[in-house]
């Protein structure tokens, strides 16, 4: 009943370093310890379900990630930036770690944007992006100052140029820097929901017109078009798929250079993680080196300049650094056709605060966080609390036999996109967030209450004290 991927593991309470922080360890009870903090302490503190960050490794990760792609563009006399996509896990406190560590910041609505500048980022360094936005939307973008706009349709090209018009009446220098949004037509082998750069979806322009769309955002002179972005996908392991995406849109940012300005390339993100044992990514620095290097032979084999390159991981800066903690609260064996079992073990959350395995059949690493354990493993299936037999948030891993109710999970890499996906399903009031650092904890987003859950209806009274 194992998934082909999924082997028996020697040892049901090891941590592989690839799936789990670094900072990650047993102390000699057995319990998980996040940079020097217990996880029954934490679960005991805060409740469960608890989203953790090591808040040292989403910055090493960010430093990472930042020095790759500059030290890979200074061997080819360029320069990167990194923006960090803030759509993977948006916080005021996280938002501040990665740019501490040197990244701008890639926001895809009004409510990314606000976190981003609420957190202090410089509005220079943000990047706005999204397949509809709106007059209001790009107006504030304007009246900010944010760094680059990343235009994705005609539609929005007359919008800021009408907008760009306006502020120039007052500011007769005026002039907003943007991108364009370009198909690749490169499907990167991903979730077919997760790949952005095949050619029937939503996003950007195809291309084959992209010459038109220059030609049409150099009609406004208070909008500076800086070059190209294209973003293939998310989850994506290999080098090919980047690789190939840069060199089309370098054929025709030659084309560009023949008519105008064009010094910035934008490459997007979508560097994969390991979520099991069977993921291999490759590693971040060898990403950087190919993909520049590509870089730069295609431009010098068309004769062009290498232009800046920016790019904007948001899974690889945050994936790993985070997990999630339960507590059992039940378990069964379900007897299965062909005298199998599988034992279910449920989770005081689900779905609600992990939409990923539902969403996209996403696999994960569970291992006991209280305890460790001699008992045999057992292929389990981690459910949560939800009113939905798709509420799943492990499907397959191995836990010790006699996991049982009271015992804490830990599931890993749950950093990007589980606390961003999450919702309110079945009025369950959403988890807090608490980072952890060299021995210390702190909360960086508090948990919902009932209150909370109930703070928008309109015929809601407020529950008496004690009752949350
Ligand atoms: N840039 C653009 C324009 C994007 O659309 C995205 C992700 C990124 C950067 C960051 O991609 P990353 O480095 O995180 O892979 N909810 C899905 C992922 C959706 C990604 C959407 N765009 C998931 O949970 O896997």
């Amino acid at each position: 009943m194992a998934p082909e991927w999924l082997a028996v593991p020697g040892d049901p309470n090891s941590l592989n370093a690839k799936v789990w922080p670094a900072l990650l360890e047993r102390d000699s009870s057995g319990a998980l310890m996040l940079d020097g903090v217990s996880l029954p302490d934490l679960a005991q503190s805060y409740g469960t379900p608890l989203y953790l960050f090591a808040e040292r490794e989403v910055r090493s990760a960010a430093s990472e990630i930042l020095t790759a792609f500059t030290d890979a563009a200074a061997k080819h006399n360029t320069s990167a930036r990194v923006y960090y996509a803030s759509k993977a896990f948006s916080s005021i406190a996280v938002l501040r770690w990665v740019a501490e560590a040197g990244l701008g910041v890639d926001v895809s609505s009004r409510g990314e944007l606000e976190v981003a500048l609420r957190a202090g980022t410089d509005p220079a360094m943000i990047g706005y992006h999204g397949n509809n936005k709106s007059f209001a939307e790009l107006d504030y973008a304007l009246s900010v100052g944010v760094g680059s706009i990343i235009i994705d349709s005609f539609d929005e090209i007359a919008r800021l140029g009408m907008l760009s018009e306006k502020r120039r009446e007052s500011e007769p220098n005026f002039r907003q820097d943007v991108l364009i949004r370009v198909n690749s037509g490169v499907h990167a082998e991903t979730h077919d929901y997760l790949a952005t750069a095949h050619e029937d979806q939503k996003f950007g322009f195809p291309l084959s017109r992209a010459l038109e769309v220059a030609a049409a955002v150099r009609d406004y002179p208070g909008l500076r078009l800086l070059g190209m972005h294209c973003h293939i996908g998310s989850q994506i392991f290999g080098v090919a798929g980047f690789a190939e995406s840069a060199r089309r849109v370098l054929q025709v940012q030659s084309e560009l250079l023949k008519l105008q300005d064009a010094p910035l390339l934008n490459l997007g993100g979508g560097f994969g993680i390991a979520y099991t044992d069977a993921d291999s990514p490759a590693l971040i620095r060898d990403l950087a080196n190919e993909i520049v290097a590509t870089v730069a032979a295609e431009c010098e084999g068309l004769g062009i300049p290498i232009p800046a390159l920016a790019f904007e991981p948001g899974r690889a800066v945050v994936g790993r650094a985070g997990i999630t903690l339960y507590r059992v609260g039940t378990t069964k064996n379900v007897e299965l056709d062909g005298g199998f079992s599988r034992r279910y073990v449920s989770v005081d959350g689900g779905m609600s605060d992990n939409a990923r395995t539902a969403l996209y059949g996403a696999q994960y690493t569970a291992r006991l966080a209280n305890r460790s354990s001699d008992a045999v493993p057992v292929l389990s299936r981690v459910v949560g609390m939800h009113c939905e037999s798709g509420d799943i948030v492990v499907d397959a891993d191995y836990l010790p036999a006699d996991a049982q109710a009271g015992d804490l999970i830990a599931v890993a890499a749950t950093g990007a996109y589980a606390f961003s996906l999450s919702s309110n399903y079945n009025c369950t009031p959403r988890p807090a967030v608490v980072a952890v650092n060299d021995g210390q904890a702190r909360v960086i987003v508090r948990a919902e209450t009932l209150d909370d859950l109930l703070a928008r209806d309109a015929e809601a009274t407020p529950i008496a004290e004690g009752e949350q």
